[in-house]
């Protein structure tokens, strides 16, 4: 029994929507073990852009450096779309990650036995499950490599971003998904351009030195693009993915359609001190904003992760991804995952439905 701080920011679009049911299952899952969660509600993106005229408040960061850990909803949409990128709403969220040194980013995409149906590949494919964890540097490469910025001439525009990792930050990374590869089945894949881009082969390098450190790890190197593509081939190869910040964003949200839907991937976001950051890795959704049409089960798991990874809280964490699982087996479904003529539930359903999972399997 505990108290625990956990800052809350909501976003923009869809993000106030998911992040309530996902706060619901935390207020359920403290009455249930005896913990209390203090949450209070923090603006960034869009929503801070409104109200304070920048992505990221001081008090917003502060507010998250007080907590035990942080759950995010989404950033960005259409309204704030034409800002320059120093104060767009994804600056918001880039800003928190790099403020909370952030390194590292826990992507798992798993395969429901239930949604098979849903996956966007063939049935054999899946088959046999899928359960990848996809780990991606966060605070590094071309998102925050300088020089950026625009620059030339009118007539003769120019625009300019830098890959560059050191290999401190390739290193922490990569001991990270050498040590969740020995929690699982042992196989990392490192993901790079390692033919054509330097950045690459020192990212290539730095993980075979790490190698022999983790005996009974196996490291395999795969370039981007043929990852892209055995990703959707044969996506049971992979166990553990390790990749730069850029292939990262874009593999992930690849390995989302393998398990049905973005609606449902969770992440947390590490680094070597607390707080860390928890939040789905889709984003705002502005085309179903507001109309309780999206699916709130990345974010409840990302709150299984924040119990698990951001608490130690790991019997509560076990709690939250049993109720979800259930729902799924009971035939719960938003529509992003609902198949032809099944049921439609909106996510304010399916949020109350995870609550009464929690609730039946307590009594
Ligand atoms: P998106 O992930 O917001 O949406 C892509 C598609 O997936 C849309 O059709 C959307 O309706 C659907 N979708 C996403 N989440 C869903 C959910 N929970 N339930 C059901 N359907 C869902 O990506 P986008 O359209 O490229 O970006 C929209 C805005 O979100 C942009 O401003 C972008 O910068 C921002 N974004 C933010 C984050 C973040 O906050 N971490 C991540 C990605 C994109
Ligand atoms: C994500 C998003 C962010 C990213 C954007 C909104 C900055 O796409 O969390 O995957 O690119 O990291
Ligand atoms: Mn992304």
């Amino acid at each position: 029994m505990a108290t625990f701080t956990i800052c809350c920011l909501p976003g923009d679009g869809i993000g106030p929507e998911i992040t309530t049911e996902a706060q619901n299952v935390l207020t359920a899952i403290g009455r249930q073990f005896g913990h209390t969660f203090t949450m209070t509600d923090e603006p960034i993106g869009g929503a801070a852009i409104d109200t304070h005229g920048v992505p990221l408040p001081e008090a917003t960061l502060q507010a998250c450096r007080e907590s035990h850990a942080v759950l995010l909803g989404a950033v960005g949409g259409p309204k704030w779309d034409a800002l320059e990128t120093a104060i767009r709403p994804e600056k918001g969220l880039l800003a928190l990650r790099k403020g909370l040194s952030l390194y590292a980013n826990l992507r798992p995409a798993v395969i429901f036995p239930e949604l098979k149906e849903a996956s966007y590949l063939r049935p054999d494919i899946v088959a046999d499950g899928v359960d990848v964890l996809v780990v991606r540097e966060l605070t590094g490469g071309i998102y925050f490599g300088e020089p950026r910025g625009r620059e030339g001439e009118p007539g003769q525009r120019r625009a300019m971003n830098t890959m560059v990792y050191d290999e401190t930050e390739v290193r922490r990374i990569g001991r990270l998904a050498f040590e969740a590869a020995q929690q699982r089945d042992k196989r990392l894949c490192s993901v790079d351009k390692a033919n054509v881009l330097e950045v690459s082969q020192l990212w290539r390098e730095v993980m075979n030195e790490l190698a022999p450190s983790y005996p009974d790890v196996t490291l395999e190197h795969m370039y981007v693009d043929n990852a892209a593509m055995q990703l959707v081939r044969d996506p049971k190869q992979f166990d553990v993915v390790v990749t730069s910040n850029l292939f990262g964003d874009i593999l992930s949200d690849e390995a989302a359609t393998i398990t049905g839907s973005i609606g449902m991937l969770p992440s947390a976001s590490l680094g070597d001190e607390k707080p860390a950051l928890f939040e789905p890795i889709h984003g705002s959704a502005p085309d179903i904003a507001g109309q309780d049409k999206a699916n709130p089960l990345a974010t409840i798991l990302s709150v299984g992760m924040l119990l698990r990874f951001g608490l130690g809280l790991e019997q509560e964490a076990d709690a939250v991804d049993a109720a979800v699982a259930d729902v799924i087996a009971q035939g719960l479904r938003t529509g992003d995952i609902a198949g032809p003529g099944e049921a439609v539930l909106g996510c304010r359903a399916m949020g109350a439905a995870v609550v009464d999972r929690l609730q039946a399997r307590k009594d």
